[in-house]
């Protein structure tokens, strides 16, 4: 097993830059999973990792090893791609077996390795088949058995579970983040699904633009996002975001509504830059009411739509142009009821700069 190091790696093609000096350190048998928008650079970089790709600069590390001039063969590392294929023609054992052969491993020891791997897959009962015969699931899991029977020191996996349905992700989700912890094996894994981030993740790294935005565990980055790209990109549905400007009274005036907060917030949010703050808040968060609340920091609200989920409702809220949703319990009743009454309790409110989006408090 071993860490994985990468130190200041940018990577260009022609003009575009893919990374953008990245730097990022997965330890030794942490599960990281590389998370942002398409074409934030996260393939890119597990190619670097991998040696499909040379980097522009510098260094990636595994274990003590600088590996920037080492052929992937060289890396000990495997990779399971979106679009796994399989060798059709093969039988799921010869497909497993096949990257041990071509290492020359001597057959004892790939029957030995095979055995072990599927076992832990649970595919023991499917050796004899051709991934024709197989389901969606199925053959995932010897796309994942044939990259384990190497036992590499590092798992590279890029969004291996798009390809599935919904169900068969999440059940997939789990087995998959178990069989990491039981084998033990250091893997990045990459994915555009926050979810899937969320759950899975010792620590997530968010990238944005070639950018690593944060590399934190999943609740830190849910609780303090280090900037408002972070906040709006972690959470569902998405966290409200409103443009104030800092009144000399205390309070943040969103325009149609004006907000009452701490004396910390304040001083936070007095240390914005000129163009004022984005106030954002989480949807599970806001506390709503028929009546105005008895503090007299409510705010008035239109109720636009209600979205029943079963185990929650959404609620779309307007006031003037600012919509804010608001996940509420099964059992609220908004009745008949045309407008609705909201709180933000300082302790749930995150302020950013609005120039700079970092965060402020
Ligand atoms: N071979 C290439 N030549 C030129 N530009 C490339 C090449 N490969 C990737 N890029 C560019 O580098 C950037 C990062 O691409 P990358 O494939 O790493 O994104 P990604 O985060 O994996 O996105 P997705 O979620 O869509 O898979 C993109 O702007 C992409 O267009
Ligand atoms: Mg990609």
């Amino acid at each position: 097993m071993a860490r994985v190091a990468i130190r200041e790696l940018i990577k260009r093609y022609g003009d575009v830059v893919a990374i953008d000096r990245l730097n990022l350190e997965v330890k030794d048998r942490e599960f990281v999973v590389l998370l942002g928008p398409s074409g934030c650079g996260k393939t890119t970089t597990l190619r670097c990792v991998a040696g499909l790709e040379d980097v522009t600069e510098g260094e990636i590390y595994i274990g003590d090893r600088l590996v920037n001039r080492l052929d992937p063969k060289e890396r000990n590392v495997a990779m399971v791609f979106q679009s796994y294929a399989l060798y059709p023609h093969m039988t799921v054992f010869k497909n497993m077996a096949f990257p041990l052969e071509n290492a020359r491993l001597p057959r004892q020891e790939i029957a030995k390795r095979v055995a072990r791997t599927s076992k832990l897959l649970q595919i023991e009962p499917l050796m004899d088949r051709k991934p024709s015969q197989l389901s969606g699931g199925q053959r995932q899991r010897v796309a994942l058995g044939r990259a384990l029977v190497r036992e590499p020191q590092v798992f590279l996996m890029d969004e291996p579970l798009s390809n599935l349905d919904a169900k068969l992700r999440v059940h997939m989700r789990a087995e998959l983040k178990k069989l990491q912890k039981d084998i033990g094996v250091t893997t990045i894994y990459v994915t555009h699904d926050q979810v899937e981030a969320m759950t899975m993740a010792d620590r997530i790294a968010l990238m944005e633009g070639g950018v690593l935005q944060q590399h934190a565990p999943p609740m830190e980055v849910y609780e303090h996002p280090a900037n408002r790209f972070v906040a709006g990109f972690v959470g569902s549905p998405p966290i409200n975001m409103f443009d104030c400007d800092v009144s000399e009274d205390g309070v943040l005036d969103a325009g149609e509504f004006r907000i009452a907060i701490s004396k910390d917030l304040l001083a936070a949010a007095q240390s914005a830059s000129s163009k004022g703050v984005t106030v954002a808040i989480r949807p599970q968060d806001v506390p709503v009411s028929r009546d105005p609340p008895r503090e007299n920091d409510g705010v008035g609200m239109e109720v636009y739509t209600t979205e029943p989920l079963g185990d929650v409702v959404i609620l779309d809220l307007k006031a003037g142009d600012h919509l804010l949703k608001v996940v509420v319990g099964p059992d609220f009743q908004v009745g008949d009821a045309s407008r609705l009454w909201v709180r933000f309790p300082p302790p749930k409110i995150h302020l950013f700069d609005r120039g700079t989006g970092r965060a402020l408090a």
